[in-house]
């Protein structure tokens, strides 16, 4: 199954398909087939939502949807953490409403990054559902409108200390085909060291939806903008003005903050730990590139990397796969390797690792940042999330 996996991706983000092998090659025609008819049913969908066979529903708080395009990997988990962050600074409550994929690891992720503060985290597959239980728990406050201005923002911060319990805002993780939501701002995510592969739908490509989509967006972001060259980052953004020339596009990248230790999480290790260490960078993630990337940055002497699909939970089978590598490692470079992982793996499931004792095992923490380019900053950025609130 990882193998299928694995095929299919490669032939997704393929340079040039005739130099795919055999294997690849023979599943082309099906996954062709499987293309198509994905989008059949795409346009069906869509065409039933705009016709008002399927009813949209719209909740009383503005809703900010993050989503993407294409496979995992694009930021959307940092997104929805920071746009709730800047929520939540500005005194409202936002209510984070996510589907929970398989391990429900961004889900984890998000709860333990947000513990204790006005944000909540609704976990569930009917996202509406999900919103009307919270809104019946907590209640809701509209902040659309008079009462939110720049004037009032710190009365409004006070006063939130103790109506913080009240949601005031509703973020759609992974919103982009959600339809049967009304949003206010749809902000969609793209990786920027993958944009969109071979430009087709899945199962064939990597896009859930044709490019066109990005007409519907509000906002584009970037993501991993630091990683890409200059001259790939201006191809995106012709491909991108070809389809909606009017869309702000922003650039994030992923800055390391610390590690944490597998074994306690409370426990900070600086990033200067691992300068004179071998490293072996083991995630299951959208984008392994990007990690290894800002490993190799943070400068090991040597990095490894061992890479699952997205979302794959480690099996013990896998631990000691791993721990024959770390072996090869020790013998060759004479010293203990340290293996490090993303936050995405640790949530998956916070225990498996600890298996690789005695090895040290060590969690990246990250932060989102928005680079300034053209105009576009965290500044515009924030200012155009004050701006929906306001209206
Ligand atoms: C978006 O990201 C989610 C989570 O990584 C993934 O499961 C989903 O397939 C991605 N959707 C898109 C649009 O690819
Ligand atoms: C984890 O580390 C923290 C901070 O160093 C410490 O206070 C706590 O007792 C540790 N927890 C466990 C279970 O060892």
């Amino acid at each position: 199954m990882e193998k299928l996996k694995r095929a299919v991706k490669e032939i997704a983000y393929a340079q040039d398909q005739a130099r795919l092998s055999k294997l690849h090659l023979s599943l082309i025609p099906f996954l062709s087939f499987a293309s198509s008819l994905y989008g059949v049913v795409l346009s069906l969908r869509h065409a039933l939502y705009r016709s008002g066979f399927f009813s949209k529903h719209r909740l009383p708080v503005p809703v900010i949807s993050v989503g993407n395009l294409t496979w995992g990997g694009n930021g959307k988990t940092p997104m929805v953490e920071f746009v709730a962050k800047f929520l939540a600074d500005y005194g409202i409550s936002p209510l984070i409403l996510t589907r929970g994929y398989a391990g429900g690891d961004e889900a984890k992720m998000l709860q333990r990054h947000l513990l204790g503060g006005p944000v909540k985290v609704g976990v569930g597959v009917n996202r509406m559902a999900t919103a009307n239980l919270f809104f019946e728990k907590y209640g809701y406050v509209d902040c659309r409108g008079s009462k939110f201005s720049e004037k009032t923002y710190l009365d409004q911060k006070m006063e939130s200390h103790i109506s913080s319990e009240k949601i005031g805002a509703a973020i759609l993780d992974d919103g982009m085909q959600h339809w049967s939501l009304c949003r206010d701002l749809e902000i969609v995510m793209i990786n920027g060291l993958m944009p969109w592969g071979n430009h087709k739908l899945l199962p064939l490509g990597p896009l859930r939806e044709p490019l066109t989509a990005l007409k519907r967006a509000d906002v584009a972001v970037v993501h991993h903008a630091d990683l890409v060259l200059e001259q790939k980052l201006k191809d995106i953004e012709l491909v991108i003005q070809e389809i909606k020339e009017s869309l702000p596009i922003f650039y994030t990248r992923m800055a390391p903050s610390y590690f944490s230790e597998v074994r306690n999480i409370s426990i900070k290790v600086h990033l200067g730990a691992v300068h004179n260490a071998v490293v072996l960078c083991v995630s299951a993630i959208g984008s392994a590139d990007a990690f290894v990337q800002v490993m190799e940055k943070i400068g090991p002497i040597y990095v490894d990397r061992f890479d699952f699909s997205d979302h794959h939970s480690f099996q013990i089978k896998d631990i000691h796969m791993m721990r024959e590598r770390l072996r090869q490692l020790e013998d060759r470079f004479g010293c203990q390797p340290i293996v490090i992982v993303t936050e995405k793996d640790y949530d998956r499931d916070r225990e498996i690792l600890k298996h690789l004792h005695p090895f040290q095992v060590l969690v990246l923490c990250s932060e989102m940042q928005i680079i300034s380019h053209k105009g576009c900053n965290e500044d515009t950025f924030k200012l155009l999330l004050k701006e929906l609130l306001e209206e």
